[in-house]
């Protein structure tokens, strides 16, 4: 038998000779998915850990001390309020993409649109739509499906795997989820024709990495996370380029585009923007200040 301050001892001290250098948080994080009391009394809490936890917790930190991303082996990851089941099929949800998923709802209520938590009881009733190309967890998806109470939102993936993480995370959201269809299918040609010139929103966080960026990336990105769901080709910009000039065909007049990219893609992708008709284009930093959110308005 070990106590809970033992085996945060322990924890921790596993995870720095693995080089993890957040090791302290990263303990913590592994002890509370296991069942350890409140954090802040873990390092004094002399109560003795359950077999069960002690075992789990154990299998728990060999997967991080071998480099996996914490995200993966907690099996959950927060985005934006949201508590999302991860594993390797998808993308880990990051907080640049928090601020995409902000950005489109700012979009929306532009446009004329409420925000907020629905009304429970209101049903599923929709009065205009959305898109969220190359879901993965479902996380754009279910944020905007949790701020816009009156949108339909169709998430898209080309992936059979990131579709089932998806669909796992819309039936742990609730009500919103109802809003929520998912489609397979490559970027546009997974949504039905007859949807064209219809979306008020199409929001995307593509793969937008190069090839050859790929082996410069860290290992815990680089060696877990789904190569598709990271490069976007040769020169990284393909998928950006066919969501910018696919979009104008599928919103609505006054809809706009709203699209993570790379810093250094912005320029470009502002002209391309500009070429594929729409009136107004410009780009929003991230939390750290870099051009990251494409936004893209028909008029
Ligand atoms: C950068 S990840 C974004 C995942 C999620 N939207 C997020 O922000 O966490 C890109 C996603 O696009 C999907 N994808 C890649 N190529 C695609 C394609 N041709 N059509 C649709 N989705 C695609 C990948 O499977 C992956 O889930």
């Amino acid at each position: 038998m070990t106590t809970w301050s033992a085996l945060a001892r322990d924890t921790r001290t596993r995870l720095s000779a693995a080089g993890i250098g957040s090791a302290e948080a990263e303990a913590r994080w592994i002890l509370e998915h296991v069942g350890a009391p409140a954090a802040a009394t873990v390092a004094g809490d002399r109560g003795e850990v359950p077999a069960r936890a002690a075992a789990r917790a154990a299998v728990l930190t060999d997967r991080r001390a071998a480099g996996e991303p914490l995200q993966y082996v907690l099996g959950e990851w927060s985005f934006a309020g949201l508590d999302l089941f991860v594993d390797r099929r998808v993308l880990i949800p990051r907080p640049e993409t928090e601020v995409v998923a902000e950005v489109a709802v700012g979009e929306a209520v532009r446009l004329g649109e409420r925000t907020g938590r629905a009304d429970p009881w209101a049903g599923a009733a929709t009065t205009y739509r959305v898109a969220d190309l190359g879901t993965g967890s479902g996380a754009i998806a279910l944020a905007l499906a949790c701020s816009l109470p009156d949108a339909e939102v169709w998430a898209t993936d080309v992936s059979p795997d990131a579709l089932a993480v998806a669909r796992a995370n819309l039936a742990g959201a609730g009500t919103p989820s109802a809003r929520v269809r998912l489609a397979s299918g490559s970027w546009f040609h997974a949504l039905p024709a007859d949807l064209r010139g219809t979306f008020l929103l199409v929001v995307s966080n593509p793969p937008y990495i190069a090839e050859s960026e790929l082996d410069g990336l860290p290992a815990e990105v680089r060696d877990h996370e789904p190569v598709g769901a990271l490069v976007g080709g040769t020169r990284g910009t393909e998928a950006v380029e066919e969501i910018v000039a696919g979009a104008p065909g599928w919103l609505r007049p006054d809809g706009a585009l709203v699209c993570e990219i790379a810093p250094h893609q912005a320029a470009g992708m502002v002209r391309l923007a500009r070429r594929s008709g729409f009136a107004d284009v410009s780009v929003r930093p991230d939390l750290a200040g870099l051009d990251r959110v494409l936004v893209a308005r028909r008029s």
